[in-house]
């Protein structure tokens, strides 16, 4: 089994664990870091709708609470057909830490996908614009 398979494998297992019961639709994730440790993360979702956490920003923030800061690429997995690619403010949060990141998009079959981040999140926002230059 190759590093790829292993993590698509690990955010499948992760989706098991989705608590998703307003949309039923559960995501798993899994992301890798730089030493080859596997973080997971499946989506967790509240009654007040809007503070539902997608599983890519449960696995960030997971490996980012456990002390990693180097990571290499992260899986995500959905029982879709058409692959589920992270939703723009998990974009935004997995550039921030991640930077190009590469994205591997699967089902619970096979891969449908694979992306680098600066192609799923062009011209982004980072904390080098905080800094004013002339
Ligand atoms: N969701 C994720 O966890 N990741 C994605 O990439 C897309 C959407 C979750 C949020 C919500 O719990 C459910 O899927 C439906 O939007």
């Amino acid at each position: 089994m190759s590093d790829a398979d292993r993590l698509v494998a690990a955010a499948r297992q992760a989706r098991e664990g989705a608590v998703a019961p307003y949309s039923n639709f559960k995501v798993g994730a899994a992301l890798e870091t730089e030493d080859g440790t596997i973080i997971t993360g499946c989506n967790i979702e509240n009654a007040s709708y809007g503070l539902t956490v997608c599983a890519e920003r449960v696995a960030m923030f997971k490996a980012l609470s456990d002390g990693h800061r180097h990571f290499t690429r992260m899986a995500v997995v959905a029982d879709t057909q058409v692959p589920t690619s992270p939703c723009g403010a998990c974009r935004q949060v997995l550039w921030e830490f991640g930077q190009n990141l590469e994205i591997v998009l699967a089902n619970l079959t096979e891969v449908k996908g694979r992306h680098q981040m600066a192609e799923l999140l062009p011209l982004p926002f980072s904390g080098r614009l905080l800094t004013p230059s002339d």
